[in-house]
């Protein structure tokens, strides 16, 4: 049986979150002081060479983005590194389980980024509702703050860097990074157009960095024991460690973090403690509301970026709901379409009026306990047309799920 391999999580349970002085006995801030002491270059080439992808849901390389922002505009007198804590995926709360216990890991790594681009000053985009994690992040960037490690001349260098925390006020469409700029620059959360993308022009038209907090997270360790020892975990497409949250019909429904390339198998059953007493597994969703459906034929599938997509899945933030044969699927498709209708912004016509469209074709579905011949088909042609004619990448996130359905689930409609 595979084992629970903590490493963004190492110090979970083990220190007090609000003491830094623990934070720093437990080796923290040493991988901060090793990354100031190298050139910035040699970092990004460190974090390329550990191939870690963003823990955000693309799963775009880390160290790529790095160098995109950091050659873009090398004359710009300013750079920003933003950290996406908005976490607003159904079903995901790995963002907050860091926060919470290791706010100092989450400041160190984000260090070592703003060095490696170059930015001096640094922002943290964290949902509203998470009290706990914002007031422990104060008082960590606080205590950082007081022990020279941010402010000027960070470990007697000549680099200078600082943190500001942002309150999001309950849009999950602001979690997309180019409408988190709007947000951050105080307009309301409408998305931009890309291109240009941030690493070029992100925040107040300058280079920015936005990274998810697991990804920041995961920095420190990569830097302090180095690329070959990360890429040595996990599969060779997505290296490392995950933090999955699973839910739903399981017995231990919770936070784990494990190698990637464990199974979907291994880890409802050997970590989650199986299905339920007198429940069989009937569907997985992975990676929240624009997630994928997937059955049991999936179960014994590496879990990676690549080798889900081939399985017509995506790994996403690492959500895992496990539904039970109890449960509805059209029932839970009306649940995630009414989800995007609610939140889409209403800026373009194709996302504003097809997420109507869909949710009253689902619901026709779920009244009357049955849809026509083609309400399937019919629905992922409106997802088809939404995702190539919609503004932004909400817009384009109903195809996913309802592909998915298609594949594993098409009786069921
Ligand atoms: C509608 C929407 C919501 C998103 N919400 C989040 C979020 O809450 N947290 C997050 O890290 N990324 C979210 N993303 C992904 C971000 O746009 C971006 O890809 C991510 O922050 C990049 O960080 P990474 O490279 O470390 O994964 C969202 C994307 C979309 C389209
Ligand atoms: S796709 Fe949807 S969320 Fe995005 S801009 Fe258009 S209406 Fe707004």
């Amino acid at each position: 049986m595979a084992e629970e391999r903590r490493i963004t999580l190492i110090n979970y349970g083990k220190i007090d979150p609000e003491s830094i002085s623990d934070y720093i006995s437990a080796g923290g801030y040493k991988a901060a002081e090793k990354a100031l002491s190298c050139k910035p270059f040699d970092i990004i080439e460190e974090m390329s060479k550990s191939s870690l992808r963003g823990r955000g849901g693309a799963g775009f390389s880390t160290g790529l983005k790095k160098k995109f922002t950091s050659e873009a505009c090398t004359l710009c007198e300013q750079k920003y590194l933003v950290c996406n804590a908005d976490e607003g995926e159904p079903g995901t709360f790995k963002d907050r389980i860091i926060m919470e216990n290791d706010p100092h890991r989450l400041i160190e790594g984000m260090i070592i980024a703003a060095y490696a681009i170059g930015a001096s000053k640094a922002y943290i985009y964290i949902r509203g509702e998470y009290y706990k994690s914002i007031k422990r992040l104060g008082k960590a960037i606080h205590d950082a703050r007081q022990e020279g490690f941010l402010g000027s001349n960070i470990f007697g260098s000549s680099f200078s860097t600082d943190i500001e925390i942002r309150l999001g006020a309950g849009s999950y469409l602001c979690g997309e990074e180019l409408t988190m700029l709007e947000s951050l620059e105080g307009k309301r959360g409408y998305p931009r157009i890309k291109p240009p993308f941030p690493a070029g022009k992100g925040l107040h038209g300058f280079p920015t960095l936005i990274n998810n907090v697991e990804t920041l997270a995961t920095v420190p360790v990569v830097i302090e024991k180095g690329a070959d020892w990360y890429t040595g975990m996990g599969t060779e497409d997505s290296p490392g460690t995950k933090i999955f949250t699973i839910s739903g019909d399981i017995k231990k429904p919770g936070f784990y973090e494990l190698e990637l390339g464990l199974t979907l198998r291994e880890l409802i059953y050997d970590f989650a403690g199986g299905m339920k007493e007198g429940v069989d597994l009937k569907a997985v969703l992975i990676g929240g509301a624009a997630g994928t459906f997937v059955d049991e034929t999936v179960l014994d599938t590496p879990m990676g970026f690549d080798t889900l997509k081939e399985k017509g899945a995506v790994l996403g933030s690492g959500a895992v709901m496990v539904l039970g044969h109890n449960k509805s699927i059209p029932g839970m498709t009306q649940s995630i379409l009414e989800f995007f209708e609610h939140e889409s912004c209403g800026k373009c016509v194709p996302c504003r009026v097809g997420m109507t469209q869909l949710v009253r074709l689902i619901s026709s579905v779920n009244e009357n306990g049955t849809g026509h011949k083609n309400i399937l088909d019919e629905m992922l042609t409106e997802a088809e047309f939404m995702a190539k004619t919609s503004l932004c990448p909400l817009g384009q996130s109903p195809v996913l799920p309802l592909k998915s359905l298609k594949r594993y689930f098409a009786g069921h409609f």
